[in-house]
């Protein structure tokens, strides 16, 4: 088996917090064959100087990353990716802030990430990229005379050509990523509208099945590999979480209501004012349904540089209060709200604690909570999932609770009947949803991706 070479903006190193579901992935796959994980240290410090290398080991697994000083940060991360990429991947251009000093600043650290990296290659290497962060990366390498197999997984979605072609500069950007052997999507739509855009605006042609040819006759592949989460573990954890003094105090404080849960990095594409709102529609929609459920929404600060995530903050503040103070009594909040992050394992007693798991994104990649939420429940008393149409996670989860986030009046009915759904429809719906991920687990994610990657 080749050595793999996992890069990705973010790198989960040895003694950091534990890792969350992707990276178990990756590490695995990394141990399995020994290799190296390549990418930002994740130094913001002011006097980190962009290109400075760190190396640890572990193993059989070396661990890369390259700091950025502030200047190339901004550019990089802040700018041309989380103000340009994310909003127009998540079909948002009203909220696109492009300018072409960070669009160049996003070419020079990927070309600064292919110099510290392309020395390190052999030609037997199979190389795995991840995420908009880096869709130049390949290019750059290829460029820089590296000849191996290079993969890339879109982990956010894809969205019709026509938005693709708003985005200025769009073909050198996109047209990057034909050279790459390998493009891995969430969903079939996904992969469709890329194609598309391949076709109408990209300069490139369909040849086949899944095969692209680039202007230049380079030809490549696609496919769909839906990611999912470490489902045995998580089922394991969460019944073990149960007795955490976090999830007991939780518990306790219900008393013997029922509990809501929504757990999302505060995100504008993750829906959450409209969820908010929706919530208080239930309430008003629902009044016999009042006080007997508490609704508690985790949402840890994200991106806290960009202004849209900030204004977010305010505004969520902004309806919080309104919502809690139009509708409590002396002795019930309807709205928990907090800001902070929980360990991993607190979170799955969270989610097996509540009767009702809110995932309502106005657009998502996936949403890896969603299959989560499933995975913690108890199998005699499982919990209903109330899912986005617009999650990638709403293609496999079909027995979900199916919502469109923008139907207030349809959030509010779901929260409804979730909360007076009989067991054995609970149970029945759960079932289903617990075999898919049962087979459909983070392991077989990326050895099918692997697999394809080494096929390509
Ligand atoms: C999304 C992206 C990831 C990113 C994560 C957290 O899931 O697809 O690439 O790492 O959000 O965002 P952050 O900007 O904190 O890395």
């Amino acid at each position: 088996m080749s050595r793999l070479i996992v890069v990705s903006n973010r790198v989960a190193l040895p003694g950091e917090n534990r890792p969350g579901g992707l990276a178990v992935a990756l590490l695995a796959a990394l141990r399995e064959r020994g290799g190296v994980w390549f990418g930002w240290s994740g130094r913001t410090a002011r006097r980190a100087r962009s290109g400075e290398v760190h190396e640890q080991q572990d193993g059989n697994i070396r661990y890369v990353t390259v700091d950025l000083d502030r200047a190339d940060l901004d550019a990089y991360y802040n700018g041309f990716s989380n103000r340009a990429l994310w909003p127009l991947l998540h079909f948002r251009l009203d909220l696109i802030d492009y300018d072409r000093a960070t669009r160049e600043g996003y070419r020079r650290v990927n070309a600064m990430f292919a110099d510290r990296l392309a020395p390190l290659l052999r030609d037997s290497d199979t190389v795995w990229v991840h995420d908009y962060h880096l869709i130049p990366l390949a290019a750059l390498l290829r460029e820089r005379g590296v000849g191996c197999r290079i993969g890339f997984f879109l982990h956010v979605p894809v969205p019709s050509a026509d938005l693709l072609m708003a985005m200025p500069d769009h073909t050198q950007l996109f047209s990057s990523l034909y050279s790459y052997d390998l493009l891995g999507f969430q969903t079939r739509r996904d992969t469709d509208r890329f194609h598309s855009y391949v076709r109408l605006y990209g300069g490139g042609r369909i040849v086949g099945e899944n095969l692209l040819e680039g202007p230049d006759g380079r030809r490549f592949r696609t496919g769909t590999f839906p990611i999912s989460i470490d489902t045995e573990n998580i089922a394991r954890q969460a019944a073990a979480a149960v007795s955490k003094p976090a999830v007991r105090a939780l518990r306790t404080s219900l008393e013997d209501r029922m509990l809501a849960i929504g757990v999302d990095r505060l995100d504008y594409s993750k829906g959450l004012p409209e969820r908010f709102h929706g919530f208080e529609r239930f309430l008003q929609r629902h009044p016999d349904q009042k006080g007997r459920l508490t609704y508690l929404q985790i949402a840890p600060l994200s991106r806290t540089d960009v202004t849209e995530y900030r204004n977010l903050r305010s505004q969520l503040e902004q309806i919080a209060g309104h919502i809690n103070g139009a509708h409590a009594e002396p002795d019930w909040t309807p709205l928990r709200y907090v800001n902070r992050n929980f360990p991993h394992a607190t979170l799955t007693g969270f989610y097996r604690t509540a009767r009702i798991g809110l995932v309502t994104p106005l657009r998502d990649g996936m949403n890896l909570v969603a299959k989560e939420y499933v995975a913690s429940q108890d199998p005699e008393n499982p919990g209903v999932l109330v899912l986005s149409l617009l999650a990638g996670a709403a293609q496999e989860l079909r027995e979900a609770l199916l919502v469109n986030p923008h139907d207030l009046d349809g959030v509010a009915d779901a929260i409804a009947t979730a909360a007076t759904m009989p067991l054995a429809r609970r149970k029945e719906r759960w079932h289903a949803m617990m075999e898919h991920l049962r087979k459909h687990d983070i392991q077989a994610w990326r050895k099918d991706y692997l697999a394809a990657l080494e096929s390509a």
